[in-house]
């Protein structure tokens, strides 16, 4: 079967550069969301900007899926390091994906728990995350590129306490608002997923400042692009 890659980005920021560099052929609209097909990196690909948010990105996710025929979900974007080994610049690979706001615990769940899943976390494609570890380290070499857990909630996360309250529930290196939706809905549909994302600021009392320089500084999404093509090209083309 042929693979198509469906890859989201919340923000204009996170796709455009990707958009840019593709073959588009189509552009199809629903629920706001203008989905363009055509090849990346050799590789036929859906790009589409979601919205920001857990919502936005679970309908786009399976949209992609069920209206598009993904067979492969790519979310890239950027996010809030959690980790100290974490600083501006660096990139973060999925290999799970939590949602920080998902709160059942009084039913006897564990905090964090999908109902019905028996998960906190959902897993990312092993293969996928290797591979990216891999290409991602070799097209920017003086970038550090961490794999590990994401932490995903629809709260812009920028004091000390809330991200003190995430890093002590769920650990994880990154916190960001769409990654773990993604994740659940492909899930779901037995579809593998990854996550990249860029760190844009340190989730703390600066973050909002410095999240805004991130995403207007275009060589952060152009180096973070150029290595999205090429994992596109060494592992789907
Ligand atoms: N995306 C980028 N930075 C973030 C933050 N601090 N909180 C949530 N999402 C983010």
């Amino acid at each position: 079967m042929e693979k198509t890659v469906g890859i989201i980005g919340a923000m204009d920021e996170e796709v455009t550069k990707l958009i840019a560099g593709a073959d588009i052929s189509v552009t199809e609209t629903i629920a706001e969301m203008v989905f363009h097909c055509g090849t990346l990196g050799g590789t036929k690909v859906v790009i589409v900007r979601s919205g920001i948010g857990k919502v936005n990105a679970g309908i786009c996710t399976q949209l992609l899926i069920t209206h598009f025929g993904a067979t492969h979900v790519i979310n890239t974007g950027f996010a809030g390091a959690l980790s100290p080994e974490l600083s501006i610049g660096n990139i973060v690979v999925s290999t799970e994906a939590v949602q920080h706001d998902f709160d059942i615990s009084p039913l006897g769940h564990k905090k964090g728990e999908i109902p019905f899943t028996g998960l906190v976390a959902f897993p990312a494609d092993a293969e996928l995350v290797k591979s990216a570890c891999n290409v991602i380290s070799g097209t920017l070499p003086n970038v550090k590129v961490l794999p590990g857990r994401i932490c995903s909630g629809d709260q812009f996360i920028c004091d000390r306490s809330a991200k003190d309250r995430i890093i002590s529930e769920f650990g994880g290196l990154c916190c960001e608002m769409e990654g773990a939706s993604v994740a659940q809905v492909c899930y779901l549909n037995r579809v593998p997923f990854l996550i990249l994302r860029a760190v844009s600021d340190s989730a703390d009392d600066s973050a909002g400042e410095d999240f805004n320089f991130s995403v207007f500084q275009s060589s952060v999404a152009e180096e973070f692009s150029a290595a999205i093509i090429r994992l596109l090209e060494t592992v789907f083309a």
